[in-house]
């Protein structure tokens, strides 16, 4: 890799290889015929490993060098968001990684099992079959006729990760800026991935949170899963529920939003469900530690101006006492005072997009 600033670590490498959907495997014929391939990969500590058939094209390659590769797109960033005039500013964000080593194959039949069962284990996480095992007299021919090949993982495992690292504060700062504004499917996420690969750039003004040692964040992701579900525990509307859906439901939320305290700890979060006209606001919660701050106002502000709710017409919610807390924002009883149990449900009304039905299908 030309820049260090680049370079991811190797964990973060090897993660990526794991949860991409396939990888691309590049190698030469003895005859020097490039191949590439993308390949269902068992990611194992020790290397990249995928199954074939011994008369198949691979099979030719073995003992050859090869590179393994993964990659994910994070946003193309138009030029505009850096400089009016010039075109060239215009870049991609990414995450790749490469692995470089020879093609070889598994011959052990434990080794052969233990790469199939991670591919089953994969792609059947349901189970329903008799686990591989090398001793397992069922298995036993297949594991010795199919070929179990790939590369070592050795130093050689390149991560790059480019998000900005080259650019100066004020260019991180535009960029993010940009990328809330346009909103695009993907861009809060890139922003996180920008914050988090330039912890020290300052943050803009949609991030500020007004409160010392706390961070706002526009993307939530799996990690956060168990937090959310700490947070709601005990609170009245998940009360009788199953609190294991929380985390769940907030993974298929269209927009998660939350902060952190100065240890990372997720204190407060909120999120919606939203499709272009109608959005509905769901378990705003804050820590019992870090509640009469502000931070509530802070999240449904952010909330609201999330990419996925800020042009829905209207936007709903049910509360049992913080109508206060919503009323600032607009919204008042939603039409006809209908109650649920002890709940009011509240509506924010908003103005049409102008040219909303400009190009509708
Ligand atoms: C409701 C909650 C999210 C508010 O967060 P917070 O950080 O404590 O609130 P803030 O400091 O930003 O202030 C909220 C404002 O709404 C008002 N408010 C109205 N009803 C409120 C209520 N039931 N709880 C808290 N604030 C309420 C507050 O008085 C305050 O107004 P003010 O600034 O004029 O004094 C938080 O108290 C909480 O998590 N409560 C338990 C969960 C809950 O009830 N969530 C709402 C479900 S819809």
């Amino acid at each position: 890799m030309r820049r260090e600033i680049f370079r991811a670590g190797r964990g973060e490498a090897l993660a990526l290889l794991r949860r991409a959907p396939t990888v691309h495997l590049a190698t030469t014929t003895p005859e020097g015929a490039p191949v590439l391939r993308a390949l269902d990969a068992a990611v194992l500590e020790d290397g990249v490993w995928f199954h074939g058939a011994r008369a198949g094209e691979k099979a030719r390659c073995l003992g050859r060098a090869a590179v393994v590769s993964a990659e994910e797109l994070v946003a193309h960033l138009p030029s505009w968001m850096a400089d009016p005039v010039r075109a060239c500013p215009a870049t991609t964000l990414y995450r790749s990684v490469q692995a470089h080593g020879t093609l070889e194959e598994l011959t052990d039949s434990a080794r052969k099992a233990e790469v199939l069962s991670a591919l089953m284990a994969r792609w059947q996480p349901e189970g329903r079959y008799r686990p591989l095992r090398a001793d397992d007299p069922l298995y036993a021919g297949e594991l010795r006729g199919i070929l179990v090949l790939g590369v070592r993982l050795g130093e050689a495992l390149d991560g790059k990760w480019k998000l900005l690292q080259n650019r100066t504060p004020e260019q991180i700062g535009a960029a993010l800026e940009g990328l809330w504004a346009r909103g695009a499917p993907g861009d809060v996420a890139a922003i996180e991935a920008v914050r988090a690969a330039n912890p020290h750039a300052p943050e803009p003004s949609f991030l500020a949170a007004g409160i010392p040692g706390v961070r706002l964040q526009v993307a939530l992701g799996e990690a956060d899963a168990p937090a959310v579900r700490a947070l709601l525990a005990g609170e009245y509307w998940w009360e009788g529920e199953p609190l294991a859906l929380a985390g769940p439901s907030h993974l298929a939320s269209t927009a998660w939003v939350g902060a952190r305290d100065a240890d990372g700890a997720l204190v407060a979060s909120a999120r919606a469900m939203a499709d272009p006209r109608h959005a509905w606001i769901y378990d705003v919660v804050v820590a019992p530690a870090w509640r009469g701050r502000g931070l509530g106002k802070r999240l449904v502000a952010l909330l609201l101006d999330h990419p996925a709710v800020r042009r829905t017409r209207f936007v709903r919610l049910v509360t049992a006492d913080a109508q206060g807390l919503y009323a600032r924002f607009g919204f008042v009883d939603a039409a006809g005072k209908r109650r649920f149990g002890t709940s009011t449900e509240m509506v924010l009304v908003r103005d049409p997009p102008a040219g909303a039905d400009a190009g509708a299908p």
